[in-house]
């Protein structure tokens, strides 16, 4: 847990909760966190999810380990202490969209346990939504994959501290969505985290 550095700070309550910014969407918010090895199928099944909730009106957003380390986490690297602080920043990144009532789509190889579990008690602590989606691929596949080269170059020892080659990954114990990339077809992943959105009351149709 990062510690709390500023002293004399006051949480500045407002009127309008997230029960009345919900009234405006007509569905809840809520973090679903998308967990895998690199190459995995993460942002693939984030993507194909985010365009059919798209379509039946429902608000999400993607948040994505490339895309957020070009800005936000710019200045974080790979280092068990970097990823730490990666996962952190974006479990309150994510609690924001919950906040007002989005459903935020986080993709992060997210290998630690622990941090994953923090970014759970964050949202649980503060009554929202969070569902883990355990995106389980071989490392066989996803080094077959290798959609951005990666696993030949860790393999040729041109990337140092690699996931799942010199690097390690945590697996989820206990998801609430399990899916095995290498086995369904994006069409079954998406019907599978669907039905647990409705299970769960975050969307009603
Ligand atoms: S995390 O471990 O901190 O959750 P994150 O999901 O943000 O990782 O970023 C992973 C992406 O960064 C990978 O998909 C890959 O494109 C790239 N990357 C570059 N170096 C590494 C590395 N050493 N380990 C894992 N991914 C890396």
């Amino acid at each position: 847990m990062a510690e709390q550095k500023a002293t004399n700070v006051h949480w500045h309550e407002g009127d309008i909760t997230r029960e009345h910014r919900g009234k405006i969407l007509g569905h809840k918010g809520a973090t679903l966190w998308f967990t895998g090895l690199s190459g995995s199928g993460k942002s693939t099944v984030a993507v194909e999810l985010e365009g059919v909730l798209h379509e039946m009106g429902v608000l999400s957003y993607r948040l994505d380990g490339d895309n957020v380390r070009m800005g936000i986490n710019k200045n974080l690297g790979f280092s068990a202490e970097d990823r730490t602080e990666n996962i952190r920043r974006i479990g309150e990144v994510a609690k924001l969209f919950v906040d007002t009532g989005v459903i935020a789509l986080s993709s992060f190889i997210s290998p630690y346990r622990e941090d994953r579990d923090q970014v759970r008690k964050l949202h649980e602590d503060a009554g929202m939504a969070f569902i883990e989606v355990f995106v389980d691929c071989s490392l066989e596949a996803a080094e077959e994959r290798d959609p951005k080269g990666l696993y030949k170059k860790a393999r040729a020892g041109e990337i140092k501290n690699f996931t799942g080659i010199d690097d390690p990954y945590e697996a989820p114990e206990n998801a609430e969505v399990h899916l095995r990339s290498d086995q369904q077809s994006l069409d079954e992943e998406v019907q599978q985290i669907l039905s647990v959105l409705r299970e769960r009351g975050i969307i009603n149709q």
